[in-house]
């Protein structure tokens, strides 16, 4: 077999023979390293790095890792540590088209009645959004289709919560964020407070489908593995309230191509897509606001929040 980074390796469908002493030798490693985490402190710790070390080595076993697949291995995280910067998180990339994202967040977010599904963070949420008025606007310069959002925040018994705060952001109809392009400017984010009944609204822009940034070791991993680096259109929110779990999500728009074809960061849920209905030119504003001869859209998002202690 021939590795994605060139080199020579070991076929893994093909069981290999392993002599009981080899097996031996190989076992006994594991268990010396899992052991010199005995003496950890913290309990918790433990346990991970004592299970890490047994994952790690069944994997490295399973597969019959050759030194020069390790070798690449090294030099693929190497590369990604020099491309991540303030701006650039190549590591989040990695473990989000590994999966390892929504692994830790399904696990971190257990079903709870009807609270809303739980999604992908992904690396370009930053501090310090502005605050948007109700029915304000979160993108300025930013290109894009303007759509309408709105919706209501409530816990699962169904009542509504008043003051919880939500934080959107998106990328621009060319696929960018603010954060990607050069300069400091702040465009397509926001957040706002539902008023007494639990409600909010404001304009965004219609979302489109966007590769996420793929110019370095992990677009070449996803190249070499046959894997789009494309998003499905999505809108981000991230919602908090006292009492409540913090919700990280998403929705996705349900007339979007790329739903069929797949999120390279495995973020949909059923639950999550909604119905972005287009809206001619020159059909009323919920808000009265001139969009001259430009079309729209207008999504409706409830969300439900979990309780943080049951
Ligand atoms: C995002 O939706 O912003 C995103 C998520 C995962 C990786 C890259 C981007
Ligand atoms: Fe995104």
């Amino acid at each position: 077999m021939v590795s994605w980074d060139g080199s020579q390796g070991n076929d893994a469908a093909e069981e290999p023979t392993i002599s009981a002493e080899q097996e031996r030798r190989e076992r006994e490693l594991t268990e010396r390293v899992v052991d010199s985490f005995e003496g950890t402190p913290d309990p918790r710790l433990r346990v991970v790095m004592q299970a890490l070390t047994r994952h790690l080595h069944a994997f490295i076993r399973e597969v019959r890792l050759s030194e020069q697949e390790w070798q690449a291995g090294i030099e693929f995280l190497t590369r990604a540590g020099h491309i991540t910067d303030d701006r650039r998180q190549e590591f989040i990339l990695l473990s989000d088209v590994l999966g390892a994202s929504m692994q830790t967040i399904a696990v971190a977010n257990p079903a709870q009645g009807a609270a809303t599904e739980a999604t992908v963070f992904g690396p370009f949420f930053v501090e310090g959004s502005p605050h948007i008025a109700l029915g304000g606007r979160i993108a300025h310069a930013a290109a894009g289709e303007p759509c309408w959002v709105s919706g209501t925040v409530s816990g699962t018994d169904g009542t509504p919560v008043a003051g919880a705060r939500i934080e959107v952001w998106q990328a621009d109809a060319e696929g960018f964020y603010d954060v990607q392009y050069p300069g400091e400017h702040l465009d397509g984010r926001g957040h706002m407070f539902t008023d007494s009944e639990g409600a909010y609204r404001f304009w965004g822009l219609t979302p489109t489908p966007y590769p996420i940034p793929h110019d370095g070791p992990v677009g070449d991993l996803l190249e070499a593995t046959g894997r789009s680096p494309v998003r499905a259109a999505h809108l981000h929110f991230m919602v908090t309230a006292p009492g409540h779990r913090t919700l990280v999500t998403h929705i996705f728009d349900a007339d979007d191509p790329q739903l069929a074809l797949g999120d390279c960061v495995f973020g949909v849920k059923d639950s999550l897509i909604e119905r972005f209905d287009r809206q001619p030119a020159g059909t009323p504003t919920p808000d009265g606001r001139d969009l001259g001869d430009n079309t729209w859209s207008r999504v409706h998002f409830d969300i439900v929040l979990a309780a943080e202690h049951l």
